[in-house]
C-alpha cells in the first residue's frame, strides 16, 4: 500500500516511523526533516499549505491513503485535495477542521448541540464589549479565533497584570484579526485526551498531560509544548469520571459535526480542564498533538495503517495501546522561546541513546554539509518508555544526554515531584 505523510516535525516522524511498519510511506514536508525522508520511499519538498503545489504532487503519484497532519494544512484544505484525486484519507477535510482553526465555531457548536464545559465566553468585535467582559469575569483568557501555534493565548495573572494590559491585547487583536475571544479563566488542572474517529464513532487513546510553559515549576510563556507523560489508561490526579467525561464530550462532538453536515474522520484531539465545577473545554484540535502524539504513538500495538484505513473507510477498528508509562522532553535551542540559537550545530550520539533505552524524534532541524543545525523553533522530542513513570523519566532524561550543543529541556517534566503537585492541587480544589 502507497501512504502519503504531509508534515515535517517531530510528530510526523512518529507518525512515519508506525505507517513506515506496514506500508511503503510517501512524505510531503515543507522542509527536510532527515529522519522521515529516511524512513520514506520517496520525499518532495514544497509549501505544504499551499494546495496547488500538494495537488501537483497528488496528480502524479497514486497513492492508496493519505493523511496530512499539521493543523494549517488542514485549515489549507489538503485533506480535500487528496479527497478530490479519490484518494482515501484519514485526515479532516477544511470544514471538518473548522473545529480546531476557528474557536468561535467550536464554541457555538457546543452551545447549539448542548454539549457541556464551555467556561463563559464571548467573542467581540469592539473594543467596548471587550471592555464590559473582562469587567463581568474579572479573571480572563483573551484569545485570537485562529490557529496560533499555541501562543496566542494570555490569561490573567500569568500574563496579564493590569485591566489595562488586557484591554490593550484585546484591542490588538481586534485591530489584527476583527475579533477576540474573552473566557473566564479556569482554574484546575490540564490534560490531553486524543481519539481515532471515522466520522461517527470514536476510539479514544491513553490520556496525557502536556506542559505548554516554557520553564520548570510550569513558569515562562506558552510554547508549542516542552515535553508530556502519560501513565496508562488514567492520569493521576483525574477520577474516572473526568476521562469519561471528556470521552462522552469528543462523541458528542463527532455527533454535531456529522449532524451539521461536516462528519470529522481524523484525530479529534480535546484539551481539558478538571476544575472544583466539574470538566471543562479548553479546544478541540483536528490533528495528533504535538508532543503527545509521541506519548500514545509509541504505545499502539496495533497497525496504523490499518486504523487509518478503517477510519477512512468509515468503519472504525479498535485499536490497542500497551499499559506503560511514557516521558516525553522537548530539546530546544539555547534561549528558546525568545531568542533560540539558529543554525547552531547538535551532534547525537545515535548508539548511545539507543543503548539508553530511549527515542529520539527529530523536530526542527535541518541538514547542511553533512551537520545536523537547528532552526528557531523546538529540535528534538527523546521519549522514554517503561513500567513506571519514574523509570520512564529517567530514560528520557538519559536520552536527553546524548545530543550536544547549545540545546536545553525542562527537567521536572515527569518527575513524581511535579506530579504530586498536580495531585495534591486537584484533591484541594475538589474539596474546596
Ligand atoms: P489554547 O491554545 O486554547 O489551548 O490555550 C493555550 C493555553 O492557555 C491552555 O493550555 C491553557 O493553559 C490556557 N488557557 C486557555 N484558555 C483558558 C481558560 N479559559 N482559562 C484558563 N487557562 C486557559
Ligand atoms: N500539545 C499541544 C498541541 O499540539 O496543540
Amino acid at each position: 500500500m502507497k501512504v502519503v505523510l504531509v508534515g515535517n516535525g517531530a510528530r510526523e516522524h512518529i507518525i512515519a516511523e508506525k505507517l513506515a511498519e506496514h506500508c511503503d510511506l510517501y512524505a510531503i514536508m515543507s522542509k527536510k526533516n532527515p529522519a522521515i525522508a529516511q524512513l520514506s520511499v520517496k520525499y518532495w519538498l514544497c509549501d505544504i499549505n499551499n494546495v496547488n503545489e500538494v495537488a501537483n504532487i497528488v496528480h502524479d503519484n497514486e497513492f492508496d491513503l493519505a493523511f496530512s497532519s499539521p493543523d494549517a494544512t488542514l485549515e489549507a484544505g489538503i485533506s480535500n485535495v487528496f479527497e478530490n484525486a479519490g484518494i482515501l484519507v484519514a485526515s479532516p477535510s477544511k470544514s471538518a477542521s473548522r473545529i480546531e482553526w476557528d474557536k468561535g465555531f467550536m464554541r457555538t457548536i457546543m452551545k447549539n448541540h448542548k454539549i457541556k464545559g464551555s467556561p463563559k465566553h464571548e467573542v467581540v468585535d469592539n473594543v467596548d464589549g471587550a471592555v464590559k467582559a473582562i469587567r463581568d469575569y474579572g479573571q480572563v483568557a483573551i484569545k485570537p479565533l485562529g490557529l496560533s501555534g499555541g501562543k496566542g493565548v494570555k490569561v490573567s495573572g500569568d500574563h496579564f497584570d493590569s485591566i489595562d494590559e488586557k484591554i490593550g491585547y484585546a484591542q490588538e487583536l481586534i485591530r489584527k484579526d476583527g475579533c477576540v475571544l474573552i473566557e473566564e479563566k479556569l482554574i484546575g488542572e490540564e490534560f490531553t485526551l486524543q481519539a481515532f474517529s471515522d466520522g461517527s464513532r470514536i476510539a479514544v487513546m491513553p490520556p496525557v498531560q502536556d506542559h505548554k510553559r516554557a520553564y520548570a515549576g510550569d513558569s515562562g510563556a506558552n510554547t508549542g509544548g516542552m515535553g508530556s507523560y502519560s501513565t496508562g489508561a488514567n492520569l493521576p490526579f483525574l477520577e474516572k469520571s473526568d476521562l469519561d467525561d471528556a470521552t462522552k464530550i469528543l462523541k458528542e462532538i463527532i455527533h454535531a459535526l456529522k449532524k451539521e453536515e461536516v462528519p470529522f474522520r481524523g484525530i479529534l484531539y480535546g484539551q481539558f480542564m478538571a476544575t472544583a465545577d466539574g470538566l471543562k473545554v479548553i479546544e478541540f484540535n483536528a490533528r495528533f498533538g504535538d508532543p503527545e502524539a509521541m506519548n500514545v504513538l509509541s504505545l499502539l500495538k496495533t497497525s496504523l495503517v490499518d486504523i487509518f484505513l478503517s477510519m477512512a473507510e468509515g468503519r472504525l477498528s479498535k485499536p490497542e495501546f500497551s499499559d506503560e508509562c511514557t516521558v516525553l522532553k522537548y530539546l530546544v535551542p539555547e534561549g528558546y522561546p525568545d531568542s533560540p540559537k539558529k543554525d547552531a550545530e547538535v551532534l547525537i550520539d545515535s548508539f548511545g541513546i539507543e543503548k539508553c533505552g530511549a527515542s529520539l524524534y527529530y523536530a526542527s532541524v535541518y541538514e547542511k554539509d553533512g551537520k545536523i543545525l537547528t532552526t528557531s523553533s523546538r529540535a528534538f522530542g527523546v521519549l522514554g518508555k517503561a513500567k513506571t513513570l519514574e523509570e520512564a523519566e529517567k530514560i528520557a532524561e538519559n536520552g536527553c544526554n546524548f545530543v550536544k550543543g547549545p540545546v536545553w529541556h525542562r527537567e521536572d517534566i515527569g518527575t513524581q515531584e511535579l506530579v504530586n503537585k498536580r495531585i495534591t492541587n486537584m484533591k484541594s480544589l475538589r474539596s474546596s
